[in-house]
């Protein structure tokens, strides 16, 4: 008699900006877990927040510069979620999440940003007692949100650069709006604008002057009250993929690769970053032996400095110095064929399928709550 397969609810879209990523991380992912092994329930949240069970095909979750792919593509409507014994997450609001959410074996919360990889859903997870995988809620919350990413990656001793924080609070009071903008000055330029807690490059400009500043903080500023502008690190961009270490081992790191942005983009921005054929991940980056097992060190240790699980990637810039600096970590990175996650553990000798299975395997030995 065979076992019972293990029952993944693959939860991919969701209410942030990077819906249309999350479709194309669910995509990939789709296509190599061992159908063998895992019975899997591709589970979308539509941008309006609805939960919809989808047909899960990889061709229509595809990202390309003619196809944006949503939840609402791949919907077969809600309420077609076979029921299994187990513990059944109930929801009295109609039309929330599934009420058989819960018999489920382990979430795979594909999710980018906000409402999925900040923290959010992880709560939901862990009110209902649903073993999921990957960062739990602080981790989560602290990845997303680039100043206490910062934060606690300095207070760790780990090489972040120089910024500024616009609180919602300063931009509406003009004599801290001043202040704000005279330390933004005395950054040099060119400075980068983001929102605090955004992701794929939504709602970041290149600011090379002072004229150009107010424009993208307002920019920045549709994504989130919150605002990060911080001096342009002159560097190459090297990411590099970490995993939780096995029964309680520490993390491991892959073998970094390095961004080559397409040269019509002037950064990493989400044309390059999804749409653009000619950026390409170069792996092993191009740095130094010495380099590299620097930067794995740190990645390792940034994955620490804020209690990440499961897994994350880590972006660094590596100067013409030689100098190497945090840029941020990923709690749920990419996964889309274009990504660097997949792609630099497939380089160190973890291929697709069995990364899936790592990364399930992973959470799967771990009890729900204070896990
Ligand atoms: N301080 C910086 N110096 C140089 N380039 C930057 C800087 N901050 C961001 N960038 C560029 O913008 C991209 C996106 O910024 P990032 O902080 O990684 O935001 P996101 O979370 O949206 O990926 C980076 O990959 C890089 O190309
Ligand atoms: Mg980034």
């Amino acid at each position: 008699m065979g076992q019972q397969k293990i029952r993944v609810a693959v939860v991919f879209g969701g209410r942030s900006t990077e819906h249309a990523v999350s479709c194309a991380s669910a995509g990939l992912i789709l296509s190599a877990i061992d159908r063998d092994r895992y019975e899997v329930l591709p589970i979308g949240i539509a941008t309006d927040g609805r939960w919809v069970l989808t047909s899960g095909d990889p061709v229509r979750l595809a990202l390309s510069a003619g196809s944006v792919p949503s939840v609402e593509s791949v919907s077969v409507g809600d309420g077609e979620i076979v029921p299994r014994a187990g513990a059944v997450l109930q929801v009295s609001e109609p039309g929330a999440v599934p009420r058989d959410l819960g018999a489920v074996d382990v979430v795979l919360p594909l999710l980018h940003g906000a409402y999925g990889e900040d923290g959010t859903l992880q709560g939901l997870l862990e009110m209902t007692g649903t073993r999921y995988a990957g960062a739990g809620v602080f981790a989560s919350a602290a990845g997303m949100d680039k100043e206490y990413m910062k934060l606690l990656m300095s207070a760790r001793g780990l090489p972040v650069g120089r910024y500024v924080v616009v609180r919602d609070r300063d931009w509406r009071s003009v004599a801290e709006r001043k202040r704000v903008l005279d330390e933004i000055a005395e950054l040099g330029w060119p400075v980068f604008v983001k929102p605090a807690r955004g992701g794929s490059s939504i709602g970041i400009t290149r600011v090379s002057g002072f004229g150009e500043l107010e424009p993208a903080i307002e920019a920045a500023r549709e994504h989130d009250p919150k605002v990060l502008v911080e001096a342009a690190v002159d560097g190459i961009e090297v990411e590099c993929a970490v995993l939780e270490g096995l029964d309680g081992a520490p993390p491991e790191a892959s073998v970094p690769g390095q961004v080559v942005v397409d040269p019509g983009s002037s950064f990493y921005d989400f044309e390059a970053k999804y749409l653009a054929s000619a950026t390409t991940m170069r792996i092993p980056a191009p740095v130094p032996s010495e380099a590299a097992a620097e930067i794995r060190r740190l990645a390792c240790a940034a994955f620490d400095a804020i209690s990440c699980e499961g897994l994350a990637r880590v972006d660094f810039f590596y100067t013409p110095a030689g100098k190497i600096l945090v840029n941020e970590i990923n709690t749920m990175p990419g996964m889309t064929p274009a990504s660097g996650f997949p792609m630099m553990w497939a380089a160190s000798g973890l291929p697709l399928p069995q990364l899936v299975d790592r990364i399930i395997q992973t959470a799967l030995r771990k009890r729900p709550g204070l896990r």
